[in-house]
C-alpha cells in the first residue's frame, strides 16, 4: 500500500486544519462499493467508527450541516474511553459552521470531501476568551469558534485522502475580524499543536510546510500581560523544519509578542522564505513578563527581507490597563546559524529594553546579501549583548565579531525532544459505504 503525502488548505483566523495522508487503498473500497478498508497513518488508530451520511449529512453545498456533525460527534464521543472513533467524510461539500470535537477522535475526510465553511455568522457561536488573555485578542468580549474546535481535547486526529477545508473567510475580512491572509499547508505532521500558532504547547512538531501568509507564517505564543502570567503555561520543546514561508508583512517565525506563560526551548531548522519582513522575530513588551529563551534556528535560505534579525523589546499592545509595569520579560541564549540571505534591505535591528537587555544573543556563519538600496546602517542594536562568528555585513559591536575559528558558535543542540521520535502508525479500518 503507497500512502502519499498531499497537501492541504488552512485559512487563517477561522483556523481551520486540514491535513492529509492520501490512500490508495480506498480503490479497491470503491470497486467493491459496499464494504472497503481505510487506510491511513496516524499516531493512535481507533476501534469504532461511523460516516457521516449515516447521521443524515447532505453533501449539497448548500443545506447546513452544523447540526448533523455535532450529532455525529457527540454519539461517537461515547467511544472515547472504548477504543476511539473515526468520522468518515465521504465526497461531496459539506456546508457547516463550528462544531466541537471530542477526545480519542479521528476526522477523516475522503478525496474530494470539502469542509464548507458557513457564511452564516450564527453557525459561528462567541465563545469564552482564552483564560491566558483574558479577553478577546482583537476586541473586548469573547472570540468566534474555529470551524473545527475543541477544548481540553486529547489525542485528536485530523487526516483523510488529500480532502479539503475551505472556510471561505472572506466574509470575515470584510467584518473586519484581523484575518490577515490565506495559509496554504502543504503536508504537515503536527501532533499536539493547535495548526501554525502553537499557543501554551508542550512537545509540538510542525514540518514540511508550505505557509503563504499575510501575517506570520507560524506564530508562538503563550498568553498575554498578567493573564498569561498568572496562567502560567509556557510553549516548550517545539520543532519547526523544512518549512517554506511567504510572509510580505510579517516574520517567517515570530516568537510573542504574547508571550507570558513563557517561550522555551524552540528548534528550528531548514527554513526557506520568499519575500517576508523578517526572519526568526522575537516580539515582546514590559508588562509581558515571561521569557524568550534557548532558542536554536539552523539554516535559513532567505530572500527578499527588510531585516534578517528583528527583536523588538517595545511591542506594546495590552489587554487592559491593569498589566504589571514591574513585568519585565526575560530574552536570553538566542542562536541563529548557517544563514544565507539575498536582497536585504537592513540585516539586523534589535531593540531590547532599557534596564532589562536581551543577552546570549549568537549568530554565525551569515551571508547577507543586500538589496540595490540598502540601508546606510547595516546593524542597528540597543539594550542587546551577545556574539557572532563569521557574518557580513559586520555585527554591531554588541555582538562582536569572535573571529571564523568560533563558526561552531550558537551550535544546536544534539539530543532530539521528545516529540521528534514520535512516529505514525498505519490505521485500517473496515468500512461500510453505503
Ligand atoms: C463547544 O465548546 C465550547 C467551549 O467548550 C462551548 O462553549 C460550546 O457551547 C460548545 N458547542 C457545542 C455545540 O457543544
Ligand atoms: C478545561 O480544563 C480546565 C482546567 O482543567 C477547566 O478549568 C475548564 O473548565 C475546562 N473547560 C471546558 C470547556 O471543559
Ligand atoms: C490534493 O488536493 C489539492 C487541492 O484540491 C490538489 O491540488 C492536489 O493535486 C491533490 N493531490 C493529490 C495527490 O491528489
Ligand atoms: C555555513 O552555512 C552554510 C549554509 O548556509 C553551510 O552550507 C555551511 O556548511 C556552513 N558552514 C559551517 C562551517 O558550518
Ligand atoms: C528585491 O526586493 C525588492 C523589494 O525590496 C523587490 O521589489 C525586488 O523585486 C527584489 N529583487 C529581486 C531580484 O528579487
Ligand atoms: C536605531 O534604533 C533606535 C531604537 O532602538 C532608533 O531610535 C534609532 O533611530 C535607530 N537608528 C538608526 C540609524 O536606524
Amino acid at each position: 500500500m503507497i500512502v502519499q503525502a498531499i497537501g492541504c488548505i488552512i485559512l487563517l483566523g477561522i483556523l481551520l486544519v486540514l491535513c492529509t495522508n492520501g490512500v490508495e487503498g480506498r480503490k479497491s473500497a470503491r470497486q467493491s462499493r459496499k464494504y472497503g478498508c481505510l487506510e491511513y497513518a496516524a499516531i493512535s488508530c481507533r476501534a469504532h467508527g461511523a460516516s457521516l451520511a449515516d447521521f443524515g449529512g447532505v453533501s449539497d453545498g448548500t443545506t447546513s450541516n452544523t447540526k448533523v456533525f455535532q450529532a455525529a460527534i457527540d454519539h461517537l464521543s461515547q467511544y472515547s474511553s472504548e477504543g476511539g472513533a473515526l468520522l468518515y467524510v465521504p465526497p461531496g461539500r459539506w456546508l457547516t459552521g463550528s462544531f466541537n470535537l471530542t477526545s480519542h477522535f479521528t476526522l477523516y475526510l475522503d478525496k474530494d470531501a470539502v469542509l464548507v465553511g458557513s457564511q452564516d455568522e450564527s453557525e459561528w457561536p462567541l465563545i469564552e476568551p482564552l483564560p491566558s488573555y483574558g479577553r478577546g485578542r482583537d476586541t473586548d468580549g469573547g472570540r468566534y469558534s474555529s470551524l473545527i474546535f475543541g477544548t481540553n481535547l486529547t489525542d485528536v486526529v485530523i487526516t483523510g485522502a488529500n480532502g479539503t477545508l475551505d472556510g471561505q473567510g472572506d466574509l470575515w475580512w470584510k467584518n473586519n475580524v484581523i484575518v490577515q491572509g490565506i495559509t496554504i499547508l502543504a503536508p504537515v505532521t503536527s501532533p499536539n499543536t493547535d495548526g501554525i500558532n502553537p499557543d501554551s504547547c508542550t512537545n509540538t512538531r510542525i514540518e514540511d510546510c508550505y505557509i503563504v501568509s499575510g501575517d506570520d507564517c507560524v506564530a508562538v505564543k503563550s498568553g498575554w500581560d498578567e493573564y498569561g502570567i498568572s496562567y502560567g503555561m509556557p510553549t516548550k520543546q517545539l520543532v519547526i523544519r523544512r518549512l517554506t514561508c511567504i510572509s510580505p508583512t510579517s516574520a517567517v517565525i515570530a516568537l510573542g509578542s504574547e508571550m507570558s506563560g513563557g517561550i522555551q526551548d524552540v528548534r528550528a531548522e531548514d527554513i526557506t522564505a520568499i519575500d517576508s519582513e523578517s526572519g526568526v522575530r522575537i516580539k515582546t513588551a514590559v508588562g509581558r513578563g515571561g521569557y524568550v529563551k534557548d532558542i536554536y534556528v539552523k539554516g535559513m535560505v532567505l530572500k527578499t527581507m527588510k531585516w534578517v534579525f528583528w527583536m523588538t523589546g517595545n511591542y506594546g499592545s495590552h489587554p487592559d490597563n491593569n498589566y504589571d509595569p514591574n513585568a519585565i520579560p526575560e530574552i536570553n541564549n538566542i542562536n541563529y546559524r548557517d544563514i544565507i540571505a539575498e536582497n536585504v534591505s537592513m540585516a539586523a535591528r534589535l531593540e531590547g529594553i532599557a534596564g532589562d537587555p536581551f543577552t546570549g544573543i549568537c549568530i554565525s556563519n551569515a551571508t547577507i546579501g543586500l538589496a540595490e538600496k540598502p540601508k546606510k546602517v547595516q546593524w542597528n542594536c540597543t539594550d542587546v549583548s551577545g556574539i557572532s562568528s563569521t557574518v557580513t555585513p559586520k555585527p554591531c559591536d554588541q555582538l562582536a565579531d569572535q573571529g571564523p575559528e568560533k563558526i561552531a558558535l550558537c551550535n544546536f543542540p544534539e539530543d532530539s525532544l521528545p516529540i521528534e521520535s514520535m512516529k505514525f502508525q498505519m490505521c485500517s479500518h473496515s468500512w461500510k459505504f453505503l
